[in-house]
């Protein structure tokens, strides 16, 4: 019978802090700093942004919590959590399938992830290399262009990330994760704030935080309101078991409220800040806000290129965006390792070295997307587009529902309520609504509209 009285076979945090901080790690990443700001682009700016925000507040929140609590209680990888649940609330043993479908949500989403962690390492390289310096607008598009055109180039960064993600999974998440995410997240910030200083003298500041924050409803679309719900997932690592196998780490001490709350207020503002760090840049510089997934490298280069000691600046954002995206990487994996070991007995190097070996092979498919397979479109989408949308729009929302009614209708109501043992009644019972009724009916709703049924 479960119960957070009992540790996790993998061990447990230190302290509720390092809760927080390994779960920020995981939710901040490339989602918030790469994909964000041009999502934003893509869908026209300030709608996208509101309707993102509504997302976080209301369905990120309670299923943040909902994963936490059902991790914490379970306290096995989520197919193995979930089976134990079932059995504890007496629901069919069918719920593992969410378990064994968020694992493999995860790997796919690693596959492309690893990609784009490959261009911050290579970035890194080209900011050492004083390859910024005077950079324009037109001058940082031919940068990256001839960056993601040699389909060489792309499979050796996506390798290189591949590998020192695997090696920390292999050692174990908890020794190496814990010390990095405690100082570096927050140097991150401090980065991010140094931008968007530079931002406001680019004279362009206050267009750019109109563009993201004065509401514009004739943007809004059946689509972007999908985008935007499926990016609130994806940003904060929800709808997979991610959160759900950190929460098995978690003390009984610790408030699971408390610490949702925190780590969605960080995610977010993390993703407006490099909004407002790159759209001024944007519009400085003449360049076309809805540039697609390019748009990280096309604006930020240009801010280094031109301020005094950009060169190293730009250097330290993209060593700390790597560790940003390196955390989260980590988090995508750490399912199908776990799983591995708890199923096949295998020891955590071998299991590393296989899941490791299968994401990286599929990873090929994104780093062609971008030169030699550009062209090849299924959906009229690119091999990596295709995948973006399979996970972010469909497996993590769909992965969501179930986690949500799972959490709100099966768990019995003591469970839930000795589990997360929240001090203010109102607040466990505003909670259940969101997780029971809000949350399924409006993540369904989408999802129904955007595969066509009305
Ligand atoms: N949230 C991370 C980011 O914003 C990516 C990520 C990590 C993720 N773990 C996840 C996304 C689990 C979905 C599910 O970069």
């Amino acid at each position: 019978m479960p119960s957070s009285d009992q540790q996790s076979i993998h061990g447990q945090w230190s302290s509720r802090w390092t809760f927080i901080m390994a779960a920020t790690g995981a939710a901040v990443g490339l989602g918030n700093i790469w994909k964000f700001p041009y999502l934003t682009g893509i869908h026209g700016g300030s709608a996208f942004v509101l309707i993102y925000i509504l997302c976080v507040a209301a369905l990120g929140i309670p299923m943040m919590m909902a994963e936490v609590m059902l991790g914490r209680r379970g306290r096995q990888t989520p197919v193995n959590t979930m089976r134990a649940l079932a059995a504890e609330n007496n629901a069919s043993q069918g719920w593992q399938l969410i378990g064994w479908f968020g694992t493999f949500a995860g790997m796919l989403i690693l596959s492309y992830y690893s990609v784009i962690g490959g261009w911050t390492l290579g970035y890194i390289l080209h900011s050492v290399s004083g390859n910024f310096s005077g950079l324009n607008g037109n001058g940082a598009s031919t940068l990256f262009g001839d960056f993601v055109g040699n389909p060489f180039v792309q499979v050796g960064w996506h390798t290189m990330f591949m590998i020192i993600t695997m090696y920390i999974v292999a050692r174990g998440v908890k020794s190496g994760l814990e010390k990095a995410v405690t100082y570096l997240m927050p140097a991150l910030f401090v980065l991010l704030l140094v931008l968007v200083g530079y931002a406001m003298t680019t004279g362009y500041f206050m267009k750019g935080l109109d563009y993201l924050f004065t509401p514009d409803f004739s943007q809004l679309t059946g689509t972007s309101i999908h985008t935007a719900m499926g990016q609130a997932f994806f940003s904060l690592s929800l709808g997979m078991g991610t959160i759900m196998i950190y929460g098995s780490y978690v003390p009984k001490s610790t408030s699971i409220a408390g610490a949702s709350i925190a780590i969605a207020v960080f995610d977010t503002m993390v993703a407006l800040l490099a909004g407002m760090a790159i759209f001024p840049i944007v519009f400085a510089n003449a360049l076309e806000p809805g540039a697609g997934p390019s748009l990280l490298f096309e604006t930020i280069p240009v801010a280094f290129g031109n301020m005094a000691g950009g060169t190293l600046f730009g250097t330290l954002f993209f060593v700390l965006l790597l560790i940003a995206a390196w955390t989260s990487s980590i988090s995508l994996i750490e399912p199908a390792v776990t799983l591995m070991i708890e199923k096949f007995n295998m020891t955590r190097w071998q299991a590393a070295i296989w899941i490791g070996l299968a994401t990286w092979l599929l990873g090929f498919g994104t780093a062609f997307s971008f030169n030699i397979w550009s062209e090849a479109t299924v959906f009229e989408m690119t091999f990596f587009e295709n995948l973006d949308y399979l996970t972010s729009n469909l497996m993590l929302p769909l992965g969501g529902i179930f986690i949500a009614v799972f959490a709100g209708w099966l768990m019995t109501k003591d469970n839930s309520q000795d589990e997360l043992d929240m001090k203010s009644e109102v607040g466990y019972s505003i909670w259940r609504i969101l997780i029971r009724f809000i949350a399924p009916i409006a993540v369904s709703i989408v999802l129904l509209h955007a595969i066509g049924v009305y």
